[in-house]
């Protein structure tokens, strides 16, 4: 099989990767380019239609997209917080990156993201959702109610985890970036983005459609910076097995909020990726 190396399914979906696989100098600088061309803020959405309009949807609609929002809202609080040790380790190793410091602003660059993520399905569930709480910690409790068990054993506990063993220094970095970039960030994320991209289509909600274009937007680069560190690192081909195999799995986490054909694209996603830059051959991703 053959891949298209500049569609813009590939070279987007990379975060723009395919545009400098080659190339192997100054490559955080690229990252840290397209971060500045996408600056948004979460607080600046208006969701007062998406709050009148919210009672008013079928139920069956509105139980699909709470577990979806209430998804984001726990699993970006996660990401956001797991990633430290991942700048701490990608700081230590001289031998690999030509410029640690340039890339800890990049992981900087990603964290803030995260955290504006959070925010953003923060206000969600508080003004759309009407969860209860009065902070953020409390909203967060109650949006864990409405997500599925598959999503959060991924995000609160394989994540954490394996966040651990990388600070310990008893993982490597390319299993880290295998299970935060190429699964959770590529597969389960990408999942539930086009999900509710593809629900939200009609503009009834339309501060959350706007909210979720900018993440899924930011989520590209995230994946793709962490494609590009995953060349850098030279993962085993049994590392890359164990990805591919927890990826497949991945894709199928959100039960049914996710529809069955876009779990079924989804699931390829990771195998596609890792062929685009080589990391694979072709045939696998078939
Ligand atoms: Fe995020
Ligand atoms: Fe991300």
């Amino acid at each position: 099989m053959s891949l298209p190396l500049n569609s813009n399914d590939y070279g987007m979906g990379l975060g723009g990767l395919s545009r400098m696989a080659e190339g192997r100098s100054f490559w955080p600088n690229f990252f840290s380019g397209i971060v500045a061309r996408r600056q948004w803020n979460p607080m600046a959405i208006d969701l007062a239609p998406d709050a009148r309009a919210w009672p008013g949807l079928p139920d069956e609609r509105r139980r699909r997209l709470t577990t979806l929002l209430a998804g984001f809202r726990v699993a970006e609080d996660a990401v956001s917080e797991e990633l430290t040790p991942f700048a701490d380790v990608m700081g230590q190793d001289r031998s690999m990156w030509s410029d640690e410091t340039l890339l800890a602003w990049v992981l900087f660059l990603q964290r803030r993201d995260e955290d504006r993520h959070t925010q953003f399905f923060d206000r969600v569930a508080e003004e759309v959702l009407r969860l209860p709480g009065a902070t953020p910690e409390e909203r967060r409790a109650a949006a864990r109610e409405h997500v599925p068990p598959a999503v959060l054993e991924l995000f609160e506990v394989r994540l954490p985890a394996l966040a651990a063993e990388l600070a310990a220094g008893r993982a490597e970095l390319s299993e880290g970036i295998g299970l935060y970039h190429m699964v959770l960030e590529g597969i389960v994320f990408d999942a539930g983005q086009h999900a509710l991209l593809d629900d939200l289509q009609d503009g009834a909600l339309p501060g959350i459609r706007e909210g979720v274009e900018r993440v899924e937007l930011d989520e590209r680069w995230h994946i793709g910076f962490g494609l590009r560190c995953l060349i850098e690192a030279r993962p085993s081909p049994e590392l890359l097995e164990d990805v591919l195999a927890q990826a497949e799995e991945a894709a199928s986490a959100w039960g049914d909020a996710v529809p069955a054909a876009t779990r079924e694209r989804t699931a390829h996603k990771a195998a596609r990726r890792l062929s685009v830059v080589h990391l694979i051959h072709e045939h696998v991703a078939a």
